[in-house]
């Protein structure tokens, strides 16, 4: 028998139920910010993601499905969304009209990481990507529809951590001074951030075994006087709207970052960022395209959900349909299509069943209300309404019952 691969899953039941309802709470939001869809492909050249995502990254360096194609094609399966957003800027000529674009993206990515409690190797990403506008106002629209999404979709639990981490004129001297502080504890360092220390040093003070050692003495970003008016604006436009902290040893795994970066966390696992994103003003120049600058953020669908809890009932009635008769079968049928047709939500159909057997499916189904329908209420044009918390029981006309229904609180 053919077994899920370590680190896929099956999603099912309440938790496919929770991720369509966080894409709607998303895509309602998007439209409110003016943020229109941009459907990626899966499948980019490895190229891309080497180029952009970064080869200092653990992504690049370990955790790409890449695969080479019939036709001798190096390819990867996508681990995040930036890169292909960007290129597909490039590619469509989208800043022709105007280089000021919003776009959003709903889709699955692919890490081959070590699979735990919400680390997945596939997992569902929802992306926002502002390109174009330089100014901070693109910032903090970025954390505020993210907080909306949350907002919308009834995750209250979440911490926001904001930092800069400077352009390249001025974190290129805090890379120095840190690679040079941290040389000198090396041989305290774990063994990831050893391998670290020279290629991305910043992510030292992120690393959850390293971090707290040296993030209180280690050496303090200091930002350029238009990295630190960028950055003050952006809060500026926060406050009060948002709560955040500033933590200035948060360092992001993705090469592109400049200045502004955040994260949303929510509870004390290592696996708490429940959506990351920031700045990347240099991205789109590095790839070809013309000087643009941009701002996004992803959303870990499926750490999201587990964030809200279980999703609340959203009220919505069902019906279950019960034929009692091989006769009536077809009559009750075309009930169910009638109801559908009213807009209301109708399961039903297990006709071969018994009564019971189909009584007790109504109630696995978690229906409120069943019709029933033998011969007697085929011959009438009628059907038996049953309220299945109280058990109340009332005939109505077939062209009186899906009013009735509605009705019902
Ligand atoms: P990232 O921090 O690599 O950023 O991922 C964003 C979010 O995806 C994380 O905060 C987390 O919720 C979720 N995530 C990442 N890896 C996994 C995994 N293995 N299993 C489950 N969830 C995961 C990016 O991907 C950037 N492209 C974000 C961005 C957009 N920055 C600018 N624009």
């Amino acid at each position: 028998m053919a077994k899920l691969v370590r680190g896929f899953r099956d999603i099912f039941g309440p938790e496919a139920a929770a991720l369509t309802a966080l894409e709607s709470s998303a895509r309602k939001v998007f439209k409110l910010y003016g943020v229109s869809e941009l459907r990626i492909p899966t499948v980019e050249q490895k190229e891309l993601f080497v180029k952009a995502t970064g080869t200092t990254t653990d992504i690049v360096q370990k955790e790409m499905y890449s695969f080479e194609d019939a036709g001798h094609r190096l390819l990867a399966l996508r681990p995040e969304g930036t890169p292909g957003v960007a290129r597909a800027y490039i590619e469509n000529n989208f800043a022709q009209g105007s280089p000021v674009q919003q776009f959003f993206y709903i889709g699955n990515m692919f890490r081959a990481e070590r699979p735990q409690a919400g680390r997945y190797r596939e997992f569902e990403q929802i992306g926002a990507e502002f390109l174009g506008n330089p100014a901070p106002a693109a910032d903090a629209q970025a954390i505020l529809l993210l907080k909306d999404i949350m907002k919308d979709f009834g995750v209250k639990h979440y911490s926001v951590k904001i930092n800069s981490l400077g352009c390249e004129k001025c974190r290129p001297l805090y890379r120095q001074a840190l690679i040079e502080y941290l040389s000198s504890s090396k041989d305290d360092l774990c063994d990831l951030c050893k391998d670290r220390l020279e290629r991305n040093p910043l992510r030292v003070l992120d690393c959850k075994i390293d971090g707290p050692k040296f993030k209180e003495s280690a050496p303090k970003m200091a930002l350029c006087p238009e990295c630190e008016e960028h950055f003050s604006q952006v809060k500026k436009l926060l406050d009060g709207k948002i709560e955040y902290i500033v933590d200035p040893c948060l360092v992001r795994g993705l090469d592109y970052y400049t200045r502004t970066v955040f994260e949303f966390q929510a509870g004390e696992s290592s696996q708490n960022a429940i959506a990351a994103g920031g700045r990347y003003d240099t991205l789109i120049k590095s790839m070809g395209g013309a000087d643009i600058p941009a701002v996004g953020w992803a959303m870990g669908a499926e750490r999201t959900c587990a964030a809200l809890g279980s999703l609340p009932d959203c009220g919505e009635k069902k019906v279950y349909v019960v034929s009692l008769e091989k006769d009536c079968n077809e009559y009750a049928f075309n009930i169910m299509q009638t109801l559908r047709d009213a807009g209301i939500i109708t399961e039903g159909g297990l006709f071969d069943k018994n009564i019971k057997g189909q009584m007790k499916q109504a109630d696995r189904t978690k229906a409120s209300l069943a019709v029933i329908v033998g011969g007697t209420e085929k011959e009438r044009g009628t059907a038996e309404l049953k309220d299945l918390t109280s058990g109340e029981q009332k005939e109505y006309l077939i062209s009186e019952l899906a009013a009735a229904i509605k009705n019902i609180k």
